[in-house]
């Protein structure tokens, strides 16, 4: 039974590597679980609570001397030393910008595993941890902006006046853009979103947001989960669009990046200067350059002309509790992965490629980089052809539209005055349905589409009533079409309530914490 250390954290890092419900499942994996005394207590889970999930308190040099060490940041000089010989420590590593670690933690058969090079793949989504921060960064910078920002966020119509939602513009919708504009709708914000990758549009409306396309001939297609470098062209069109939203909104939460580059400059100072005085800018990418002119890391400014811009960069330590909750759990995903025999004892396998990528140094020796991941079901390349230029729309002219509407008409006409009576009657049922059909679906939510289709179902409930009146028919032959229409329209019926119940399933929180 291996022993793993759940160390303190440096001052100023509010988050711990296990909480005591993630204790409990690393005891499950047969792991004995030490605690250093107060380890948890900037995130709120006091020493008692980890002894009585199992865990058993220690001084901080016994909880460093485990064979196995769990961190949140990136082990100092002093902490490394503290490792014993052959040890094995898990944090956020930054392994990329750090051969400086790498090298330092390369001695004594120690082993690092960087929990930051999770690759982006969906087998290793459990365990990826910047996607779990960066969801809960994004969700923060609203409450950050939300704080600072003097006005609701909703609209709303009382007796002292009417009050206009706020408009939230969100930069970059991925991971932490997503969780912004969740929460940002759901605070009753108008929100709109950007992204070169056109395939986050419907992500983006499904969460209450509108997305805003930056029309240019090419389109981004991302192999690893991650964005590249935008083109001149796309740069250009978003700069204007920039500079419109800047002087409407009121809130800009910038979450763009491009793994391994500066951050793309999305807001200049002179966008800044046309935002009405009051307006709140949150700049996630403050920390590796910023997304905003005049943005600094860990910083709050206000502008001249009253904009406050802020530069946080420990958005996920803002909520020490959940930060620790879901950056533990990914650790016991890991380890899950790690310990294939559930037995306490921990194995890497280089050929699997999410335990290659993480493994930056083993027994001593350096293993950074990682071979690089292709991800299997990024979407496929556009074809060749797509590249060319777009042909052009085909639109029909003016005249040529009122020419077809006026043929329409006579023809309609016509129609009346030759069919038989009732025919007109039904026709004018069918146009008259089709047009609120059209706008009544057009309106509803994509997200919504599947329940309004079986209530629509339930509506064609009258088909059983007209065929459960024929089954009482002479003839044989209509019983039996009576008979099957009975049975279709109740498999219709039937069929829409329980598929809308499973995908309602799928919404609801139970009581998940
Ligand atoms: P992500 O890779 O999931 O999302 C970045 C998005 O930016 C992608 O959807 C990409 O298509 C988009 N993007 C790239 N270039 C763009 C451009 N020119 N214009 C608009 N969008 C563009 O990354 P994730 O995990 O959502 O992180 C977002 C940012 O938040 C990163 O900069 C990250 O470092 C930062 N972050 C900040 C924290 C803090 O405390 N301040 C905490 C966690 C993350």
């Amino acid at each position: 039974m291996t022993r793993i250390g759940i160390v303190a954290e440096q001052e100023g890092e509010t988050r711990v590597a296990a909480t005591p419900a993630t204790t409990t499942k690393l005891l499950g994996l047969g792991y004995e679980v030490v605690v250093e005394r107060g380890a948890g207590e900037r995130s709120a889970f006091p020493d008692t609570a980890y002894a009585e999930a199992g865990a058993t308190l220690v001084d901080g040099d016994e909880a460093w001397a485990s064979p196995i060490v769990f961190k949140v940041d990136a082990p100092t000089q002093a902490e490394i030393d503290r490792l014993s010989d052959g040890a094995t420590v898990i944090g956020l590593m930054s392994p990329a910008l750090r051969p400086d670690l790498r090298e330092a933690l390369s001695t004594r058969g120690i082993t690092a595993l960087a929990m930051d090079a999770v690759p982006r793949i969906s087998r290793a989504q459990s365990l990826d941890v910047l996607s779990s921060m960066a969801n809960i960064a994004g969700y923060r910078a609203v409450v950050e902006a939300a704080h600072e920002f003097g006005r609701f966020f909703t609209g709303q119509v009382t007796a002292a006046g009417k009050v206009p939602p706020a408009k939230v513009l969100v930069a970059g919708a991925g991971v932490a853009g997503l969780a912004a504009i969740g929460a940002a709708s759901s605070m009753g914000a108008i929100v709109r979103a950007t992204d070169p990758r056109p395939e986050v549009a419907d992500q983006v409306r499904s969460i209450g947001g509108e997305y805003l396309p930056i029309e240019v001939e090419e389109q981004m297609v991302s192999s690893d989960g991650y964005a590249k470098a935008t083109s001149e062209a796309y740069d250009a069109r978003a700069a204007e669009v920039y500079s419109e939203q800047a002087a409407d909104v009121d809130i800009v939460i910038t979450t763009a990046q491009i793994p391994g580059r500066a951050a793309p400059r999305l807001l200049t100072a002179a966008d800044v200067a046309s935002m009405k005085s009051g307006s709140v800018i949150v700049d996630m990418a403050a920390s590796s350059g910023g997304n905003v002119e005049g943005s600094v890391a860990g910083e709050k400014i206000v502008t001249d002309n009253g904009v406050i811009i802020l530069g946080y960069t420990d958005l996920a330590g803002r909520l020490p509790a959940q930060a620790s909750q879901l950056y533990g759990t990914n650790l016991v995903n890991l380890m899950k992965l790690l310990t294939p025999g559930k037995d306490g004892q921990l194995v890497i396998d280089f050929d699997d490629i999410v335990q290659r990528s993480v493994t930056i140094v083993r027994d001593g020796a350096e293993t950074w980089p990682p071979p690089p991941v292709q991800v299997s079901a990024s979407p496929a390349a556009a074809p060749v052809e797509a590249a060319a230029p777009p042909a052009p729309k085909r639109t029909m002219s003016k005249g040529a539209k009122l020419g077809l509407g006026v043929l329409a008409a006579a023809a309609l006409f016509v129609i009346a005055a030759v069919a038989p009576a009732p025919l007109p009657q039904h026709f004018t049922v069918l146009a008259l349905s089709i047009v609120v059909g059209f706008y009544v679906i057009g309106k509803v939510a994509h997200a919504l589409h599947t329940p309004l289709m079986s209530v629509t179902n339930a509506i064609s409930g009258i088909i059983v009533v007209g065929a459960m009146l024929q089954l009482t028919n002479d003839n044989l032959l209509v019983q039996i079409l009576a008979g099957i229409a009975v049975l279709l329209a109740s498999i219709n019926i039937f069929g829409g309530f329980a598929v809308t119940r499973r995908m309602l399933r799928m919404f609801s929180k139970g009581d998940q914490r």
